[in-house]
């Protein structure tokens, strides 16, 4: 075995396309659905991870801040999953870079905890397949397990540790996969802190909201219109399906009580807006995630112009709009 070390990993944030929304099993992060999503090229984290010599506590710091209470107990949790496996002691020394705003909706725990898990594995001198990555970083957050993977991924619910894991989706690669065709715009109406964590959020949903049972129902559904939208190539189904699924995801935990409502004013104006970009010719068709932020999926060739026009027609209502142009991104990168 190596002599535990040091590592960094790098990995990109995803979006999903057909959500995660409610947890079978709170210990080991096992979903009530399989979900599929599309991992970003511009969103992502870099994280090192040092096992010290000395005993201690694991230090953590993200965008030079040092992480504290609950953000840092989840991130020793992951830690302790890799040291038992390894048969270390060693506190570590986690230093992480996001070039996702924290906290917002944009996936910053996807992406982190995908960063994560690659780095803590290979400083500890374990040699893990990308499934058995993609089930620790399950670990720590669930959306986490997809970001191991570039392009588009499915994260099967599976019923144990074991079946529980991301893979890539065929989507005809050779000379370029359906995912290369793709877009997403991002539209942060809101940068801040939610007030509301998405894992309280659909705990509230699964234990309180009628809604939530009837959208499990439709979800096996939805999810095969999407892979065979995929193999086909079609864009305006995979976009129908996606926005219909985030829709009713959302509606599940309005419906809860309390009711969660992430959406604001400008998220309306925004889904409006798609709307209407959608009346006017364009490809485009939104997701939500657990805030305010709304993400337009488009076809890689129109969405510059999409994002021009939907900043003219919303910048006057909404002047702190911040717009992000992104595009299918890679699987986790791991460098010793
Ligand atoms: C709305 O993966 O952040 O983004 O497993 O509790 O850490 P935990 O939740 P998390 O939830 C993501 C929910 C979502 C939808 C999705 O990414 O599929």
């Amino acid at each position: 075995m190596r002599r535990p070390g040091a590592a960094t990993a790098t990995a990109h944030a995803n979006i999903a396309l057909i959500k995660y929304w409610g947890k079978a099993d709170h210990a080991l992060i096992l979903p009530r659905t399989s979900s599929l999503s599309l991992t970003l090229d511009e969103l992502y984290t870099t994280t090192t991870v040092r096992f010290l010599d000395a005993p201690g506590d694991d230090r953590v710091t993200l965008d030079g801040e040092p992480v504290t209470g609950r953000p840092l107990q989840r991130i020793t949790a992951l830690l302790d999953l890799v040291r038992e496996r390894a048969g270390l002691r060693a506190p570590a020394e986690v230093t992480s870079l996001n070039t996702v705003p924290t906290a917002a909706g944009l996936a910053s725990s996807a992406s982190g905890f995908a960063a994560l898990a690659g780095a803590a594995a290979a400083a500890s001198g374990l040699d893990l397949s990308p499934r058995e990555l993609s089930r620790l970083a399950r670990r720590g957050s669930g959306s986490a397990s997809r970001s191991i993977f570039g392009g588009l991924a499915i994260w099967h619910a599976g019923t144990d540790d074991a079946s529980s894991y991301a893979e890539p989706v065929h989507d005809g690669a050779e000379g370029g996969g359906f995912a290369d065709e793709l877009a997403l715009v991002v539209l942060v109406l809101d940068a801040g802190r939610k007030t509301v964590s998405s894992r309280e959020a659909m705990r509230l949903s699964v234990e309180t909201s009628p809604a939530y049972e009837p959208w499990v129902a439709g979800h096996a559904g939805q999810l095969a219109e999407a892979l065979d939208a995929i193999a086909h190539r079609d864009l305006a189904r995979l976009g129908e399906v996606a926005e219909a699924n985030a829709l009713g995801m959302h509606a599940t935990m309005r419906a809860a009580t309390p009711s969660v409502d992430y959406l604001t004013e400008a998220s309306h104006a925004a889904l409006r807006a798609v709307a209407d970009a959608r009346a006017s010719g364009f490809p485009a068709w939104a997701t939500m995630d657990a805030g305010p932020n709304v993400k337009v999926l488009t076809s890689a060739d129109r969405a510059d112009a999409l994002e021009r026009w939907l900043r003219q027609r919303l910048e006057p209502s909404v002047p702190q709009l911040r717009t992000i142009v992104t595009h299918a991104g890679p699987g986790l990168q791991v460098t010793r």
